[in-house]
C-alpha cells in the first residue's frame, strides 16, 4: 500500500489502519488510565492508547496486575473514552475475566465495547487462547494479543522473567505468535523477549508487533505511561526510558504550595474574587446591621 493511501493524521485510528501500518510506519502506543492522561496522550497523537491492567500497580498501588477487577478497569476505560477523540482506545481484560469460561470472557469483552467505549480488547496468552479469540472476533470485537513475559502469569513464571532465552521457549513464542496471527488478531504485544526473537516474530506474522522490552525491530513500541513520566516508585525495568522526572517535579510543586500557604504568599490579591465597588462601600453598614440585630 502506498503511503498516500493512509488516512489523514486527524482521522480516527481504526484497527484496520493499525494493520495497514505494518512495514510502513512505526506504531506509537502508550497506556493511560483516566481523563487527563488520556486527553494528553490523544492530543500528543499516539496511534493507540491502552487502559492497561498495569492500572493495578501504577495507579492502585498493588504489587502485581492480578487484583484489579473488571469493574475497576471499566470505570477507568469510561474515563479515558470521554477524553479520546482520535487514538484507538484498547481495553485490557484483567486476570480472571477470561480464565473461567468462554461465555464469561465474551460477556466481559462485549461490556468493554458497549459500556466502556473501547474499540478493541487485549488479552494475554498464545495458542491456548485461539478458540476464545476467534469467538470474540466473531462477535465483532477487534482483538490485540499479548505474548512473552505476560504479567498475569507471574506465579506460573515464578516472577517476571524474560521469555525466549532457551530453545523450547523460542519455539513456543514463534508458534504462539503465528497462532494469534492465524486466529485474526489485528496486532500483538511482545513483552520481555530478546530482540532477536522479536525480530523473527515480526518478520513471520502479517500483523503489527508492539514491543515492550522486545527491542527496536518490532512494528511499534508501547510503554507504561507512569514509567516514562517517572511516576512509579519501583526500580524501572531495563527497557524503560524515563522522559520526565515526574515524581521530583510534582514533589517540588507540592513543597512550593505548602510553603506559600505557610508564609501567606498564596493566594495573592489577583487570585482572589472581589466585591464590586458599591457593595464594598456598603460592607461597614452590613456589619453594623448584623451587630445591632445580634445585640437586640
Ligand atoms: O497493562 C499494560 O500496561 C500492558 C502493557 C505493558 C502493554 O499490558
Amino acid at each position: 500500500m502506498a503511503t498516500s493511501d493512509l488516512p489523514l493524521p486527524e482521522q480516527r485510528v481504526t484497527p484496520d489502519l493499525i494493520r495497514r501500518k505494518k512495514g510502513l510506519h512505526r506504531i506509537t502506543f502508550v497506556t493511560a488510565y483516566d481523563f487527563p492522561t488520556a486527553k494528553l496522550t490523544d492530543a500528543a497523537g499516539f496511534d493507540m492508547v491502552l487502559v492497561g491492567d498495569t492500572l493495578a500497580e501504577v495507579v492502585l498501588g498493588h504489587e502485581t496486575t492480578l487484583p484489579v477487577s473488571f469493574e475497576g478497569m471499566l470505570h477507568h476505560t469510561c474515563a479515558a473514552r470521554r477524553a479520546i477523540k482520535r487514538s484507538l482506545l484498547v481495553a485490557d481484560l484483567p486476570y480472571g475475566t477470561y480464565h473461567a469460561s468462554q461465555e464469561d470472557a465474551l460477556r466481559f469483552a462485549v461490556r468493554f465495547v458497549k459500556e466502556g467505549g473501547a474499540q478493541a480488547v487485549k488479552l494475554e496468552g498464545g495458542r491456548r487462547r485461539v478458540d476464545l479469540l476467534r469467538r470474540m472476533i466473531d462477535a465483532e470485537i477487534p482483538i490485540m494479543g499479548h505474548i512473552g513475559m505476560t504479567p498475569q502469569s507471574v506465579h506460573c513464571m515464578s516472577g517476571y522473567k524474560v521469555q525466549g532465552r532457551i530453545v523450547s521457549q523460542i519455539e513456543r513464542l514463534i508458534e504462539d505468535a503465528v497462532a494469534l496471527d492465524n486466529a485474526g488478531v489485528f496486532a500483538m504485544v511482545l513483552e520481555g523477549i530478546p530482540r532477536e526473537v522479536a525480530k523473527v516474530i515480526t518478520e513471520q506474522v502479517s500483523v503489527p508487533t508492539l514491543g515492550i522490552g522486545a527491542g527496536p525491530d518490532c512494528d511499534g513500541q508501547v510503554l507504561v505511561l507512569n514509567d516514562l513520566l517517572g511516576l512509579t516508585f519501583k526500580r524501572p525495568a531495563k527497557f524503560v526510558r524515563q522522559y520526565l522526572d515526574g515524581s521530583s517535579q510534582i514533589a517540588a510543586a507540592l513543597a512550593q504550595f505548602m510553603a506559600d500557604v505557610a508564609s501567606g504568599a498564596y493566594p495573592a490579591d489577583n487570585e482572589s474574587y472581589h466585591l464590586a465597588r458599591e457593595l464594598k462601600s456598603k460592607l461597614p453598614q452590613i456589619l453594623n446591621r448584623i451587630r445591632s440585630s445580634q445585640s437586640n
